[in-house]
């Protein structure tokens, strides 16, 4: 497993589709890091699926986990141990969420076209944002209302339209 400076933690961050679960498995593989995946973390906790979580609580609802979340994440990091942190899609939309993720790590946003994200979930059922709206025009229009929340937290910026994983897991090694 490589080290590289200082060794941040890490929060992963990018809309729905841009491969955050997946390139922060891979991150975990190559180094001495463990992943925390906040959307599986909140099912765990609580028991239910994110659809049924939107369905039953609604969106704030959903939210207020995730914010409970992130401040729990920062106090895990208080032990040490080094996360890379796979975040929600949304979680950038609460500004007490991006506080916290700037002054305890890197955050490291990924981006893909909104063609490329479209492809990636259209037949997931998992994603109670995209339910009676899963289309490129509205992908793009989500995606522009987030555009800055994004690149004011964003560290670096990793573009990951037609790489693989390991490649886009290097680039951020490189990058951090
Ligand atoms: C959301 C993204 C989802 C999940 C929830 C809300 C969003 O995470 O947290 O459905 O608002 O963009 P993924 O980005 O892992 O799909």
């Amino acid at each position: 497993k490589c080290v590289f400076k200082n060794e941040p933690q890490l929060f992963l961050i990018g809309f729905m589709g841009v491969g955050k679960t997946s390139i922060a498995k891979q991150l975990e593989k190559i180094m001495p890091y463990e992943v925390l995946e906040m959307d599986q973390k909140i099912v765990d906790d609580s028991g239910m699926s994110i659809p049924d979580i939107f369905e039953k609580y609604g969106e704030d609802y959903f939210r207020n986990l995730e914010t409970n979340l992130v401040k729990n994440i920062e106090t895990e990091f208080n032990t040490g141990k080094k996360y890379v942190v796979s975040c929600g899609g949304g979680v950038v939309v609460r500004s007490e969420n991006t506080k916290i993720m700037k002054r305890c790590g890197k955050v490291v946003l990924l981006t893909a076209s909104p063609q490329t994200i479209f492809e990636r979930v259209k037949d997931d059922k998992n994603r109670p944002i995209l339910n009676g709206n899963m289309n490129i025009e509205y992908i793009e229009q989500l995606m522009q209302k987030r555009k800055a929340l994004y690149e004011d937290v964003a560290d670096i910026v990793i573009t990951t339209d037609s790489k693989d994983i390991q490649t886009i897991a290097e680039e951020i090694i490189h990058n951090i």
